[in-house]
């Protein structure tokens, strides 16, 4: 795929955010340990880069979600690609997503999670669109609050492309 994408959100702007997060996110966390669940694909870059950032006792796990098929509006449907980790029980747990649109795709793992035995759950998202939310969901760490436009980039994709960005822009028409 090769289309015209313009910088929405600048390298330099995600690097100083996700140092802010990780370090308001060891703070909160002091004297625990703390297991990240980095949902996939989208989150790899931001879990990536916001765990060198969180100086705890750090474990991380991975579950591979899908909902937005190749469209760029959601399926209103979240597939789970992969188990929810065993190693996740009795944990403090942060889910890190790449973004939060309607919020049914966090609202469905919450549900899912219900089942496990957890210490305690939480959230922290890169991007949140908050006009678009539609079900109910706490998010206790933000990046970057945004307006309603599809985003590609910094693990974020269209149709699989442009992941590998490393700011977050936007699809010239
Ligand atoms: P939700 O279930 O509607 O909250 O959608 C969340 C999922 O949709 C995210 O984890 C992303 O994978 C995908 N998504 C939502 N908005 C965008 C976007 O602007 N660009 C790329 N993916 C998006
Ligand atoms: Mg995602």
């Amino acid at each position: 795929m090769d289309k015209k994408i313009s910088v929405f959100i600048s390298e330099e702007k995600i690097q100083a955010r996700v140092k802010e997060l990780g370090a308001q996110i060891a703070h909160d966390y002091q004297g625990k340990s703390l297991h990240l669940l980095c949902l996939l694909k989208g989150s790899f870059i931001f879990c990536a880069d916001l765990c060198r950032h969180i100086d705890l006792p750090l474990e991380v796990s991975f579950l591979s979600l899908s909902s937005y098929g190749n469209e760029t509006s959601s399926s209103g449907q979240v597939n789970f690609l992969s188990e929810i980790p065993k190693e996740l029980e009795g944990k403090d747990v942060l889910i890190v997503e790449d973004i939060v649109d309607s919020g049914f795709t966090i609202a469905k793992l919450r549900e899912k999670l219900q089942k496990f035995p957890l210490k305690s759950l939480r959230l922290c998202t890169l991007l949140f669109k908050p006009t678009q939310l539609k079900h109910p969901v706490s998010i206790e760490y933000v990046g970057f609050s945004i307006e309603d436009k599809f985003v590609v980039g910094y693990g974020l994709d269209l149709a699989q492309n442009y992941r590998q960005l490393p700011f977050v822009g936007l699809v010239e028409q």
